[in-house]
């Protein structure tokens, strides 16, 4: 029984984070999609992490052996605790690499029983990030087909009553 790890923050999941996940879960048994509570990153998610996990769990319900879980320890510690032996990551453009590369480093300091493995974004994901996602929608740009259509709606719900006070 091989478990597998994606952690992430996810706020919110886009399409690219499924892209990954659904890839990686074609290389396991059982997969689980960690979701970091994070609550420093960006000055504080947009959403909650119930609901980041709820809007994960409706875009993977087409996949039985994949699972959500909220997670505020180490990743190490929480991969161990779930017996995944295995972190998957996606990999974009060559920003990501350095930040990754430090935290594959770091983590694998912590435990060398679990290995961190990259997939390659495809291109039409390439320069995707939730924080892009969440500055289109925050000016009412167009955000089809780079999140889910839960997803979508979920921002422009959220981010409508900032719009309103736009001057
Ligand atoms: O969505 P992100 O920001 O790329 O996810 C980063 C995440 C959540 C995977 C990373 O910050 C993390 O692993 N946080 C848990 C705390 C931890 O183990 N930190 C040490 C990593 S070197």
């Amino acid at each position: 029984m091989k478990r597998g790890m994606c952690p992430g923050t996810f706020d919110p999941v886009t399409s690219g984070h499924l892209d990954i996940i659904e890839r990686a879960a074609t290389l396991f048994d059982e997969l689980v999609v960690a979701v970091a509570l994070s609550p420093d990153k960006g000055g504080g998610p947009l959403f909650s992490i119930d609901e980041r996990c709820a809007f994960i769990e409706q875009a993977t319900e087409h996949l039985p052996h994949v699972s959500v879980r909220p997670f505020d320890t180490l990743l190490m510690d929480f991969a161990a605790e779930v017996g995944a032996t295995a972190i998957i990551k996606g990999l974009r453009a060559v920003t990501d690499f350095e930040r990754e590369f430090q935290m594959a480093q770091l983590n694998y300091r912590i435990s060398t029983e679990i290995e961190t493995m990259f997939i390659m974004a495809i291109p039409e994901y390439m320069y995707l990030s939730s924080s892009a996602v969440k500055e289109i929608a925050r000016h009412g740009g167009p955000i089809e087909g780079l999140v889910p259509l839960h997803v979508h709606d979920a921002l422009e719900e959220r981010l409508a009553g900032s719009r309103l006070g736009r001057t």
